[in-house]
């Protein structure tokens, strides 16, 4: 007979949130915690609500793929993105969310992205010679202004994104609001209150359904945004839905010619019923493609790079890999030249998924690993708890690339490695990042050392992704300098 959810081991309480914890420390913590665990699935609490974590892998491969069907993401997020990327791929669900995944399946396949190698590597090079020997950076600054440049160019085209523009502003200004908002209380509560309207609007009827519906709909989308909130964050608003419509605009009269991925989306065809998007939905795809394109790579990337940065011995095998790839014609990438740098970047996405954690929400009842979940139960996925799963990963807090090495791969159970989710709703832009990360790489350790404080240790940060807290400082030598150019 299956189990009930309050017969499940119970995680331990870290305060008033509940499971979770208030600080970075403490909600690691407990994914460790976690990752410890022997039984299947385990409960905590977050706030006066029960919720199901799954703890070994077979059980997040159920929720995620298998029994896919019988969840939905959570509200949280669709409710802070939801002026900023409307009913994009990341939050919209059902019928919606398939068909636009069915339209941009084909736009994010390994063979139709192979033209934006030579756009990732350029925005390396430009950044490796904007930096002067000897000079004093924040690594995780230089890989997001990169991460921003690639996904700009990739979207827009490199004529018509600059980080500094008006376009590259607001977008800024839009995220630092998300940011912010993520550790918000008064969106926390919102966000309780979007859930409860919605709750009891099922289970009435009359006058009050519809009162209560209209009000679960109202708040759909944050009132911080429509009330309070700046005029700066409005502007930011108004200047991307502007240059938005100004670019689709400008691809409709040129014929749809450019190969960026703005012109891909509107020339984008339904293969049963040969529809295409409103402009609309293309400004909610192209500013979701943005957010979700861009921090989740600079981080990693910044993470790998630190990595590499204490472990010389590796570095070294990966320079040379780097600088045999740097002559390399990027015609088209042969992910085999950078099989080192590749597995690198893997386990930097092990030891710092920069998603860590994927809330779900179940729609009917299901049964999880033997347990019954009924309809509404909150379900949190934690990429990082299976990460540091001892009895997967052997010494799980190593950095080991050879884990990546193809038989060992293939020996981890499913659900084990989970940087990018897995199943329907896993991440769509998956090949560009593996494309992305190593060149990227490749590219900046052929031309550059960086030399960090061997006393340093990075610890983690869990705003909005998984970044390194205070950034990695670090001191920029090219490779080619020799002691007699020091100053
Ligand atoms: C290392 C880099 C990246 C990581 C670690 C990452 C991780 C993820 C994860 C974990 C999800 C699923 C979240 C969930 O299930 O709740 C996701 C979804 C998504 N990602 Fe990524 N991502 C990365 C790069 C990118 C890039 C480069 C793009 C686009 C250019 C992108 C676009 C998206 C989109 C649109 C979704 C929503 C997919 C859907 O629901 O159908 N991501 N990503």
């Amino acid at each position: 007979m299956a189990t009930r959810v309050r017969d499940l081991p119970r995680v331990s309480d870290r305060g008033a949130l509940g499971s979770l914890g208030n600080s970075t420390a403490e909600r690691l913590d407990f994914q460790r915690e976690i990752a410890r665990a022997s039984a299947p699935l385990v409960r905590g609490r977050l706030l006066h609500l029960p919720v199901v974590f799954p703890a070994r892998p077979e059980a997040c491969h159920e929720v995620l793929v298998s029994k896919a069907k019988s969840f939905e993401k959570s509200p949280g997020l669709r409710v802070l993105l939801h002026d900023l990327a409307g009913n994009g791929l990341f939050t919209s669900e059902g019928e919606l969310w398939r068909r636009q995944r069915k339209l941009m399946a084909p736009l994010f396949t390994p063979a139709s992205l192979g033209g934006y190698a030579e756009v990732m590597r350029r925005a390396a090079q430009r950044a490796a010679e904007r930096m002067r020997p000897g000079q004093q950076v924040d690594i995780a600054a230089e890989t997001t202004r990169i991460a921003m440049t690639v996904v700009g160019d990739a979207l827009f085209g490199a004529d018509t994104f600059d980080e500094a523009d008006t376009l590259g502003s607001a977008l800024t200004t839009a995220l630092g609001w998300v940011n912010e908002s993520l550790a918000s209380p008064a969106i926390a509560a919102h966000i309780l209150l979007l859930d409860a309207t919605g709750d009891l609007a099922r289970r009435t009827r009359g006058t009050l359904k519809t009162w209560l519906e209209r009000a679960h709909h109202a708040l759909e989308s944050p009132f911080l945004v429509k009330g309070s909130k700046s005029r700066e964050l409005r502007a930011a608003m108004a200047v991307l839905d502007e240059r938005i419509q100004g670019m689709i605009e400008d691809r409709r009269r040129e014929g749809l010619s450019r190969p960026d991925l703005l012109t891909r989306l509107l020339a984008a065809r339904d293969a049963d019923e040969g529809g295409s998007m409103t402009d609309k939905q293309v400004r909610d795809e192209v500013v979701t493609l943005f957010v979700a394109g861009h921090e989740t790579t600079a981080t990693s990337l910044a993470w790998a790079l630190y990595l590499l940065a204490r472990e010389p011995a590796v570095r070294e095998r990966v320079v040379a890999e780097a600088h045999a790839f740097a002559d390399s014609s990027l015609e088209s990438y042969d992910p085999d030249k950078l099989e080192l740098t590749t597995r690198v970047f893997r386990e930097a996405l092990r030891l710092y998924p920069p998603v860590m954690i994927f809330p779900r929400r179940t729609l009917e009842e299901v049964e999880i690993a033997g347990t019954r979940l009924p309809p509404r139960t909150i379900v949190f996925v934690s990429a990082y708890a299976q990460h540091r799963r001892a009895d997967v990963y052997e010494a799980p807090e190593r950095f080991e690339p050879d884990r990546f090495l193809p038989e060992r791969d293939a020996a981890r159970p499913k659900g084990a490695y989970l940087p990018f989710s897995a199943g329907p709703r896993s991440c769509i832009g998956m090949s560009f990042a593996m494309m992305e990360g190593p060149i990227v790489l490749a590219t900046l350790l052929s031309r550059l050392r960086f030399e960090i404080d061997p006393a340093l240790r990075v610890v983690e940060d869990d705003f909005a992704t998984l970044r390194p807290k205070g950034g990695v400082p670090a001191i920029v030598w090219p490779r080619s300098y020799s002691a007699s150019q020091l100053p």
